[in-house]
């Protein structure tokens, strides 16, 4: 029997990627997840009991371990999703960035080249391991300059983008000197279901719905291209079919907004969806806080490449995600107490609490 290995399938992509993988492919999936703070076995509670998926908690920085899963299961295929991935995260505490993102890769690119070498022939050529990576290793665009685009140079600026485009070098040169067959995708920011309410569009729905401040870092002038998550899975799974070894492909939703733009649509569907008692709308709730340090004014992603050798397009609209996004978070409350406990909470303490709120841009 054929199967994939997917790394952080309990995280906010990786699970989604995981779920229409079993809807959609038919094929097993091991799903290895150290079930860190943003792991939540909650996303994957549809196919707990679906033969189809094998869930493994384990840390990809334990080669030994890697490599007996790699020999138990025999995939096909790596996804590899497992990662820190909060910014804000990456400037308060680099150290685990340091840890998982580099290191963490490496140990699973060392455990696929002694896996992979000792294929057949045959298996060998048809093995693939797909770096799922982000549009950040290309660093900031001022307003009028070209979209990322696969040769735009790395020029990382936070430590999570640095170990991210560490990682991705890695896996480069995984492929230039032993010739594994590797890919790469740089995806911009994703959105939708099992978003973890540390980034800012699950952030805002789930402080607006509690009555709390939605917190815009400097001028919320900052634009980000936004990709709905099932978008970006569909996007893997056509790299990962079709997508030539040692290429690079960049995934985007050609949705630039920014942050302010973000926070009105995501106000004026709760105004629609879930009206306030009181009539007034969740704008009022919008305060100006301390900015991120080093904070990228803008990404964009040119998705050429892939729109053009593997024929893939985005299928939501900016308006049409936001809008399934938004219900989503309203018809799933327990995910969101569940996901609300001690930790988050001193994750919330820990990154606002000096930033001072105010109703004009600071
Ligand atoms: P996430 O933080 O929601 O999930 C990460 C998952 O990895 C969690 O389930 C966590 O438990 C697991 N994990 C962390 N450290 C691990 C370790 N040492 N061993 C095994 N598992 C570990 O992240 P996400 O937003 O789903 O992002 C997934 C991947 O996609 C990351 O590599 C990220 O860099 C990349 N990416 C994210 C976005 C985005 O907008 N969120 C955009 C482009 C690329
Ligand atoms: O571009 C892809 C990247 O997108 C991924 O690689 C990262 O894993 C993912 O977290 C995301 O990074 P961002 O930093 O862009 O996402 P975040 O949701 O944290 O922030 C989006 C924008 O909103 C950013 O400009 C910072 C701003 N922001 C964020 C928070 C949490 C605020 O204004 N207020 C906030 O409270």
């Amino acid at each position: 029997m054929q199967m994939i290995l997917v790394t952080g399938g309990a995280g906010f992509i990786g699970s989604n990627f995981v779920l229409d993988w079993i809807a959609g492919q038919g094929e097993a999936v091991v799903n290895v997840d150290k079930l860190t703070y943003a792991g939540n076995l909650n996303n994957l509670t549809s196919i707990r009991q679906n033969p189809l998926h094998h869930f493994v908690q384990a840390d990809i920085c334990d080669t030994e371990k890697m490599a007996a899963l790699l020999a138990q299961y025999q995939p096909r295929a790596i996804v590899h999703f497992a990662a820190e991935s909060h910014v804000d995260r990456s400037i308060l505490g680099p150290g685990a960035f340091i840890t998982t993102n580099i290191n963490g890769t490496f140990s699973l690119l060392e455990a696929s080249r002694a896996y992979w070498s000792a294929l057949p022939s045959d298996e060998k050529a048809a093995f693939r391991f797909l770096q799922v990576s982000t549009d950040e290793v290309y660093g900031t665009l001022s307003a009028d300059d070209p979209a990322f685009s696969e040769t735009t140079p790395f020029a990382p600026n936070s430590p999570y983008a640095a170990s991210k485009a560490a990682a991705d070098h890695l896996v480069r040169a995984y492929h230039h000197t032993y010739g594994m067959p590797t890919l790469t995708t740089n995806c911009s920011n994703n959105y939708g279901p099992f978003h973890f309410p540390e980034k800012l569009i699950p952030l805002v729905i789930t402080n607006a719905l509690a009555g709390k401040p939605l917190p815009i870092y400097g001028d919320g002038q900052q634009v980000r291209d936004w990709l709905f998550v099932n978008d970006h899975g569909a996007a893997i799974r056509e790299v990962l079919a079709a997508g030539t070894p040692g290429e690079t492909y960049n995934i985007g939703g050609w949705n630039e907004k920014t942050n302010l733009d973000v926070v009105h649509t995501l106000c004026a569907l709760l105004d629609e969806l879930k009206p306030k008692a009181d009539g007034s709308s969740y704008q009022t709730q919008i305060t100006y806080v301390k900015d991120r340090p080093g904070h990228d004014r803008r990404y964009a992603i040119d998705a050429r490449k892939i729109e053009r050798e593997l024929g893939w397009k985005p299928r939501e609209t900016f308006e049409t995600g936001m809008r399934k996004t938004v219900q989503w978070y309203l018809g799933h409350q327990e995910w969101i107490a569940d996901v609300q406990s001690g930790d988050y909470l001193k994750w919330v303490e820990q990154n606002y609490a000096g930033r001072t709120a105010a109703t004009e841009p600071q």
